[in-house]
């Protein structure tokens, strides 16, 4: 049909930011609105196993976020990247992200705001919703960050992952930095000194 052949975006508000997806022609930074970012995804796939998952983001409905009791404040603004897929090479991409974001996630689609004004384009994004079985909902901060501290998977350690979401996000633009990210990061970064410092004092024990 005509709408399988035409060119569709993506949205990626996680490791779609760092890691695009292959066969894109045209990215560009941006945000959509109406949700918030939150490491409350289990991950048995990438930064986890089904014995131990690890944390990743999904994003989450203000709406129903509002009703929570959550640590950690947020603007109306997710930051990520909308990646252009050409037409011709749609089929292709739908296959790699099939195996690449299943483990909870749904299709969605969403508004995004290129961050150079230029007019809002209609992106697909994969969000693992509140009714999926991997959905982990609030979680205390510093549990969390332990959690994500000592979590490993076939893509590698979880903390990896944090660490390059909060580094993409600063590299997008000067306001695309989120306080849930930073203050699990600060936190991780705070347990990995600790655990460096008592293997230290270990060797030279
Ligand atoms: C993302 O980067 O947007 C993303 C990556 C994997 C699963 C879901 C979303």
């Amino acid at each position: 049909s005509a709408d399988s052949e035409a060119e569709f975006w993506l949205f990626g508000y996680g490791s779609l930011i760092w890691k695009p997806p292959p066969l894109y022609d045209r990215r560009i930074p941006g945000y959509v609105t109406g949700y918030v970012r939150r490491f409350w995804q289990a991950s048995q796939d990438h930064r986890g196993t089904p014995e131990a998952p690890g944390r990743v983001v999904t994003l989450i409905e203000r709406s129903f976020w509002e009703t929570l009791t959550d640590h950690h404040d947020s603007p109306d603004k997710v930051w990520g990247t909308a990646y252009r897929i050409e037409a011709a090479k749609v089929a292709e991409v739908r296959e790699y992200l099939d195996i690449r974001e299943i483990n909870g996630y749904t299709v969605h689609y969403t508004p995004f705001h290129p961050s150079d004004g230029s007019s809002i384009i209609k992106t697909l994004v994969y969000i693992g919703t509140p009714e999926n079985d991997q959905f982990v909902g609030p979680q205390h901060p510093q549990k969390l960050a332990e959690h994500i501290h000592r979590s490993f998977g076939p893509s590698g350690p979880n903390k990896d992952y944090l660490l390059s979401l909060e580094e993409a996000l600063d590299n997008l633009s000067s306001e695309s930095g989120d306080a849930h990210v930073k203050d699990l990061a600060t936190r991780v970064r705070k347990l990995e000194k600790q655990a460096n410092a008592v293997g230290e004092r270990a060797a030279s024990a």
